[in-house]
């Protein structure tokens, strides 16, 4: 009689057979196409013009606020235990310095540029990338300069927001992200840098495909760029919007970006794979924001899981899906967790 209709045939189709590719732990990280590794992190940093401050973020587990004089002992040990990159956001406190224009965004006098210069001369290895936007230091919230009616005047915007995209270069930035979703800035910024001369050593990285929604509640908290009234639908993406995201990626590459940013990560990775694919000769990055970070700590802090297991599920999943970069507040516990 027969064997064969009970057990794996020796001359039929043996595609049924997967364990043996990823039986061994070492198989299983063969597995994929790309590891989380400490280069690829970049640790977001809130610097407040209160320069000795150092103030918890309730909203955002572990991460502060803090002034400039707290930055480099706090960054100190992090840069021994491998960190490579940071991107800045300012939080200016002083009481009314904050106005229509965004003024303070570029003030040399400023945290970002402080903070900057600071840095570049205290950790000459360390890889700077400032946030650039106004809804920071706008009276109004909102990430440009607005119109009568409370729309965004582009034009204006882009004007300014590539002036404070230079000033940064010019203090000294490696890399200037700008944040704020105002139509044709990419290509304001890459035409300034061009001339200024100095395009061939400040990387343009674009979140090119920021999406709106209730995910940025604790960055709003830490920088205190909650809009004062209205909200950021009409410039950042409709959550639906898998097509606009995808305009969005090509004109950013087509207006000189270098890199391309998606945000947030987590809620979509079919974005992520798609910056990949459209742009597939750039770097791609993905910022794991604010909500995110604090959702895995709460469901962590409920017992739904621990907190490590999902940190790398999640970063796993953003790397599968096609970043080789990823913006993270969870950089300080992978320095550790990545030396084993
Ligand atoms: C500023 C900016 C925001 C974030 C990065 N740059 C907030 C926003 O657009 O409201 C969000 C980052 C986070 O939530 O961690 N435009
Ligand atoms: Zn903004």
């Amino acid at each position: 009689a027969s064997t064969a209709a009970t057990s794996v045939s020796i001359s039929g189709d043996l595609s049924s057979q997967l364990h043996s590719g990823y039986s061994h732990p070492l198989a299983r990280s063969w597995q994929a196409e790309r590891q989380l590794t400490k280069s690829m992190l970049i640790y977001p940093l809130f610097i407040s013009d209160q320069d000795d401050e150092e103030v918890l973020i309730p909203s955002l587990p572990n991460q502060y606020r803090r002034g400039i004089n707290r930055l480099v002992p706090f960054l100190e040990p992090l840069v021994r235990k491998g960190l490579q990159s940071v991107i800045l956001f300012g939080v200016p406190l002083a009481p009314g310095v904050k106005d229509a224009l965004g003024t303070a965004a570029d003030d040399p006098e400023g945290p970002v540029i402080k903070s900057i210069r600071l840095l570049r001369e205290r950790f000459p290895q360390l890889y700077i990338c400032a946030d650039v936007c106004l809804c920071e230091y706008t009276s109004h919230g909102h990430c440009g300069i607005l119109r009568e009616d409370g729309t965004l005047n582009n034009h204006l915007s882009v004007d300014r927001i590539s002036d404070v995209a230079m000033a940064y270069a010019n203090a000294g930035a490696h890399c200037v992200a700008p944040s704020d979703m105002n139509d044709g800035r990419i290509r304001a910024i890459k035409l300034k840098l061009i001339e200024e001369g100095i395009s061939h050593q400040v990387m343009l990285m674009s979140y090119a495909a920021k999406f709106s929604g209730c995910l940025y509640g604790p960055f709003r908290d830490a920088a205190g760029s909650q809009p004062s009234f209205g909200d950021r639908r009409c410039y950042q993406l409709p959550p639906g919007g898998r097509g606009l995201a995808r305009r969005a990626i090509i004109r950013d590459i087509n207006e000189g970006a270098d890199v391309i940013m998606v945000k947030p990560a987590g809620q979509y990775l079919d974005i992520i794979s798609d910056a990949k694919e459209l742009g597939k000769d750039l770097p791609i990055a993905a910022y794991q924001v604010s909500g995110e970070f604090a959702m895995i700590h709460a469901g962590a802090k409920a017992g739904v899981f621990d907190l490590k297991a999902m940190a790398f599920e999640s970063h796993e999943g953003i790397l599968r899906a096609g970043a080789t970069i990823v913006v993270s507040y969870f950089v300080p516990e992978f320095l550790d967790w990545l030396s084993v």
